[in-house]
């Protein structure tokens, strides 16, 4: 391990790194091996490889176990299956959406004409806020899409309350929280539908995919035509749809990932508790918590810059962690009102999204996942609590660098 004493061994200022190669954010959680090749050969001998196939079937049928919830339906992307689920309950004119998300929650309204109303978030909990929800409203609204950012659930109870209120239909976006629970259900129970990803990055993956989950029989049925154009059997289209299909390989990797969760959890939790040590105490770098009672996927480790206590911003930060091979990233920054159409669209949308902006400047997804064990965490750790320790030093370091 790379010798970190002070400021002057820093990669950034020309020592050598402290990895060789870059260690990620996360690398595909893979289960295992064996069994997924099995399942592959075994969809090959049979030549079905996608269209309602046996694996997909029973990933189908695991996660709605899983998850306890009256239907999965599986999905090659979790940005289709939501823009399917925004159109079969129906959202049109105006949707009430966080800016703190990936970009995919408002692309798939904006996709279909409907237009993304920017609420701001809780600056705690980075979920978006009830009451800023509320004030967004408008005679146009038709819903609501809550984002479970990092896993942690958004406020269900209260979103469920405003939407009950002003007749609005309520969807998750649920593409972090797999395996999560709130108040004790899971993840997928809640609102009209919600929607998982399954992209490679994510807690349970399937090379790509996602699924649409809900309790609702109807829903269930119209989502299944829709994803699959429109079709009720052969020659026989009753609906317009598109295709929203997951395929059998896709489908092998979610059976397998299935029956390890427990232990990508576990590494997660790991590596999440060594990074909570290695931390502690470092003036302006807070660790996010999970909530204890509730199960929790452990997916992301986010640390919060207070520059003003550290002297170094969390841009600066990243730039010496960069230096030293490890890839951590900023997270939903600038923010979709940030990004196109948005920022053209609203230039002035920032105005009432002053926590979002604030989080987005500080937020720091560090790396985490199966590929990441101890020696990684402490050394990660080690970085940020020199360069955090000496913040000021470092930002007059650095300012000559590019002088
Ligand atoms: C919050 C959020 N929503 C939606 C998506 C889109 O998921 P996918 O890549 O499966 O289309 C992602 C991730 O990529 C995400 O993080």
């Amino acid at each position: 391990m790379k010798q970190l004493e002070s400021v002057k061994d820093l990669a950034i200022f020309g020592r050598e790194p402290a990895f060789e190669k870059p260690v990620h954010v996360g690398k595909p959680n893979v289960g295992s091996r064996q069994q997924l090749m099995r399942r592959i050969e075994d969809l090959l001998d049979r030549r079905w490889l996608t269209n309602a196939g046996p694996y997909v079937i029973e990933f189908e049928k695991r996660l709605a176990q899983f998850l306890g919830v009256k239907h999965a339906i599986a999905m090659c992307n979790a940005t289709v299956a939501l823009e399917i689920a925004i159109r079969a309950v129906g959202l049109k004119g105006e949707v009430i959406v966080p800016s703190f998300t990936f970009i995919a929650t408002a692309h798939a309204l904006q996709w279909q004409e409907i237009t993304p109303v920017f609420a701001d978030i809780d600056p705690v909990t980075h979920n978006v806020a009830p009451e800023a929800v509320e004030r967004m409203i408008t005679p146009r609204t038709s819903g609501i899409i809550g984002v479970h950012v990092w896993g942690r659930p958004c406020a269900v109870d209260a979103l469920t309350q405003i939407a009950r209120k002003h007749k609005l239909k309520l969807l998750f976006d649920a593409a972090h929280a797999m395996a999560c629970s709130h108040g004790g259900k899971m993840i997928g129970n809640f609102g009209d539908a919600e929607v998982l990803s399954f992209h490679a990055t994510k807690f349970l993956n399937t090379f790509e995919g996602g699924a649409i989950v809900t309790n609702d029989d109807d829903l269930n049925a119209k989502v299944r035509l829709m994803k699959n154009f429109g079709f009720a059997g052969y020659d026989n289209v009753i609906y317009l749809g598109t295709n929203g299909k997951m395929n059998e390989v896709s489908a092998a990797m979610g059976i397998t990932g299935l029956e390890s969760l427990d232990e990508f959890v576990a590494v997660n939790r790991c590596n999440y508790d060594c990074y909570r040590k290695e931390l502690a105490g470092i003036p302006g770098v807070e660790l996010m918590q999970y909530d204890g009672r509730e199960r929790g996927n452990y997916q992301y480790v986010v640390a919060e810059i207070d520059a003003e206590r550290t002297g170094i911003s969390r841009d600066e930060l990243v730039k010496v962690l960069h230096a030293e091979n490890v890839l951590a990233r900023r997270y939903f920054y600038p923010g979709c009102h940030r990004m196109e159409p948005y920022r053209s669209l609203f230039p002035n949308a920032g105005v009432l999204l002053p926590n979002t902006e604030r989080v987005a400047s500080r937020v720091l997804v560090l790396p985490t996942g199966t590929s990441v064990g101890e020696n990684e965490v402490r050394m990660t750790s080690r970085i940020i609590r020199v360069a955090a320790g000496a913040g000021k030093d470092v930002k007059v370091k650095l300012a000559t660098l590019s002088s």
